[in-house]
C-alpha cells in the first residue's frame, strides 16, 4: 500500500492521463445502468470495434429494459446474430424480465441481489456497481488484473488467490464517489498502454509506483498459465559397452519421427520402474538385463505433454541380434551426430558429466 502522499499522487496523475487519452466510447457518456449493462455483456467476449455497431442498433431496438422484457426471444437473437455465445442475449432477456416483475422495472444496486440475476457473475455486477452507480467494487477483467500485477510485481500466474490480494490494494487506491472513474482508467491504461507485450512504461502515468517497472519484470507479468499437460512417466535403458552407449532409432511415423532415443518405453499401471525396465528392454531388445541403477531423472514438457525420464544403468544378459539401420553403439562425443527429443537431450547432458574422461 502506498503512503498518504504518494497515494494522492498517484490518484492524481491516473485521473489526469485518463481525462486526456481515453478513447471516447458511446456507454461511457452514459450513466444509464441499462445501457451500461448492456454493453458490458456485449465486451465480455467481443472486442469493441465488433461491439460498436451491435451496441447502437441494440440501443434503437430495445431503448430500455421494458421494451427489452417484452420483445419475443427470437427478436432479441435476432439482434445478437453474429455476437455469439448467445447465453449472453438469452441471460439479458431473463434478467430484464425479472427486473421488471420483481424490481420494479429498476436494476438492482445491492451486490448481492444483482449477482443473482442470471449472467451477473462478478465480473458483471462489479462493472454495472461501479460504471452506473459509482459503488466501490473494484471491477477485475484482463486488463485490470494484468496492471494490479504489475503494479505490485506479482511475478506469477494470473490465479483467484491474486484477485483476492488485488482487490483491497485497488480499493485502496480508489477516490470516493470517483470507483467508475478509477475502474475505467486501470481498464483504459491496461488497453492502451500497460499492454500484454511492450507495454510502454515510459508514458505511463504509474511508473513511478510501479514495481514491475522498477525490476524490468513487466512482460514476465501475468507468468503464462501453465497448461494441465498429460503427464508420463517413462523408463530408459543406458547400455554401456567399453565407451559406447546402445540407441535405437524411432520409427519415421508418428510422435518424434525418425530422431533417435534409448531403449525403454512407458510405465504402464502397476508397474515400478524396475519391472517396466524389463519388460521394456526385453520386448525391444530381446535381452534380460543386470544390475540396474538409477542414473538420473529429468522432465520435460512437450506440447502435448510432460514427460518424466528415469535412466536406468544396466546390463544386457544376452547378447542383442540388431540391425545396424535401427541400432548403433555411439561413443558420448558422437552423440552430436544423432537427433534427440529434448528430454532424451537432457538425459545425454547428464551421461557427459557423469563419463566425461576430464572429470
Ligand atoms: N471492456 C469491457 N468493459 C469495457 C469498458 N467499459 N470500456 C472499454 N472496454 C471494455
Ligand atoms: Fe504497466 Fe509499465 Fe505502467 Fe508499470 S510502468 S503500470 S508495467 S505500463
Amino acid at each position: 500500500m502506498l503512503e498518504k502522499e504518494d497515494q494522492r499522487e498517484f490518484q492524481e496523475k491516473l485521473l489526469r492521463w485518463y481525462r486526456h487519452n481515453h478513447r471516447k466510447l458511446p456507454w461511457r457518456e452514459t450513466q444509464d445502468p441499462y445501457k451500461i449493462w448492456v454493453s458490458e455483456i456485449m465486451l465480455q467476449q467481443t472486442t469493441v470495434q465488433t461491439v460498436l455497431p451491435y451496441y447502437r442498433n441494440w440501443l434503437k431496438q430495445f431503448p430500455d429494459i421494458q421494451t427489452l422484457s417484452q420483445a419475443p426471444l427470437q427478436t432479441v437473437l435476432k439482434a445478437w446474430e453474429g455476437l455469439g455465445y448467445y447465453q449472453r442475449a438469452k441471460n439479458l432477456h431473463r434478467a430484464s424480465k425479472i427486473i421488471v416483475e420483481k424490481h420494479q422495472g429498476q436494476i438492482p444496486q445491492n451486490y448481492e441481489t444483482l449477482q443473482s440475476l442470471p449472467g451477473f457473475g462478478p465480473y458483471t455486477t462489479a462493472a454495472v456497481l461501479s460504471f452506473a452507480f459509482n459503488k466501490p467494487y473494484p471491477v477485475m477483467d484482463g486488463n485490470i488484473r494484468r496492471v494490479g500485477m504489475r503494479l505490485k510485481g506479482l511475478q506469477m500466474e494470473a490465479k483467484p488467490s491474486v484477485d483476492k490480494q488485488l482487490k483491497p490494494f485497488l480499493t485502496s487506491l480508489f477516490l470516493p464517489r470517483k470507483s467508475s472513474d478509477f475502474n475505467q482508467s486501470f481498464m483504459e491504461l491496461g488497453a492502451l498502454v500497460c499492454r500484454p507485450q511492450n507495454p510502454s512504461c515510459l508514458l505511463c502515468p504509474l511508473q513511478k509506483f510501479c514495481q514491475a517497472f522498477r525490476s524490468g519484470t513487466q512482460e514476465l507479468i501475468p507468468q503464462p498459465k501453465k497448461m494441465n499437460l498429460q503427464k508420463i512417466q517413462a523408463v530408459l535403458g543406458i547400455i554401456k559397452k567399453d565407451h559406447c552407449f546402445l540407441i535405437q532409432k524411432r520409427p519415421s511415423q508418428g510422435l518424434m519421427a525418425d530422431l533417435w532415443e534409448f531403449p525403454g518405453g512407458k510405465i504402464k499401471e502397476g508397474e515400478t520402474r524396475e519391472e517396466a525396465l524389463h519388460r521394456e528392454i526385453k520386448e525391444e531388445l530381446g535381452s534380460r538385463i543386470q544390475k540396474e541403477k538409477c542414473l538420473t531423472r529429468v522432465t520435460h514438457s512437450y506440447t502435448q505433454f510432460r514427460v518424466t525420464l528415469h535412466a536406468f544403468e544396466c546390463e544386457l544378459k544376452e547378447k542383442p541380434v540388431l540391425n545396424p539401420q535401427t541400432h548403433r553403439w555411439v561413443t558420448l562425443s558422437e552423440f552430436e551426430n544423432y537427433p534427440f527429443p529434448s528430454g532424451s537431450v537432457k538425459v545425454i547432458q547428464c551421461l557427459k558429466k557423469r563419463y566425461s574422461p576430464q572429470k
